[in-house]
């Protein structure tokens, strides 16, 4: 599974997008949508994640149900895997048996800084979760409850491909908001919200064959 670089979008979309850049979405009491809060790092993330992803290569992952259609890797002191006997947190990866790469001080900051601007200060996360979308690609509704410190944070940053996002109630027959993430939009969902049930809808290609091919998602949390 190779990770394709991302078509940089041009300069003229970029200023169509800056009135956008401060709008914050309240989607629950404890979690937002900051609209294109990671746009002006978006080639420093990217970057960072191909740097990222030498080390620990995107693999899909087996489920208990079959395999993820999303391929997967990790950088930071945790990874998040997954096989048919379950899933869990390790801190070497089961494909290179190595450590994950560490994680690159831009993804860090941007998920420190994100989580800081709707309140969650002093946010420190050990794990960021690198999900790469191909048309055709969804990620079915479930909760992030694998790790053992709920109190911190959930920060989910979007690039590439648009996506709608399922953000769901604390119990999986809830009634689920569908949420439109474009290029550069961050996610934040902490402390009431922490345990929403939440998917991704499947991932449709680009319209336009100057816009991006696939869609990326980091998702950062504290794990211990
Ligand atoms: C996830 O819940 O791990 C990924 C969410 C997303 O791709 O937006
Ligand atoms: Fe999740």
């Amino acid at each position: 599974m190779s990770f394709q670089p991302f078509v940089p979008i041009s300069s003229a979309s970029q200023i169509s997008l800056l009135p956008e850049l401060s709008s914050e979405q309240s989607l629950g009491s404890q979690a937002w949508l900051l609209k294109g809060y990671a746009l002006p790092h978006a080639g420093a993330i990217f970057e960072a994640v191909a740097d990222a992803l030498e080390g620990s290569p995107l693999r899909k992952m087996s489920t208990a149900r079959g395999w993820m259609s999303v391929a997967q890797s990790n950088c930071g002191a945790y990874g998040w895997v997954s096989d048919r006997t379950g899933y869990r947190y390790a801190t070497s990866d089961p494909l290179t048996g190595t450590p994950w790469p560490a994680m690159p001080p831009v993804l860090y900051q941007l998920a420190v800084n994100a989580a800081q601007h709707v309140g969650f200060g002093a946010f420190d996360p050990q794990a960021c979760l690198i999900n790469y979308y191909e048309p055709g690609s969804r990620m079915g509704l479930h909760q992030d409850r694998d790790e053992a410190d709920l109190k911190a944070p959930i920060v989910s940053v979007s690039l590439g491909l648009p996506a709608v996002f399922q953000f769901g109630g604390l119990c999986r027959t809830d009634p689920v908001q569908k949420v439109g993430l474009e290029h550069g939009d961050v996610l934040v969902w902490g402390g009431v919200d922490r345990l929403r049930f939440h998917g991704v809808m499947t991932v449709k290609s680009a319209s336009s064959p100057l816009a991006h091919a696939h869609r990326l998602n980091l998702t950062f949390r504290r794990v211990t």
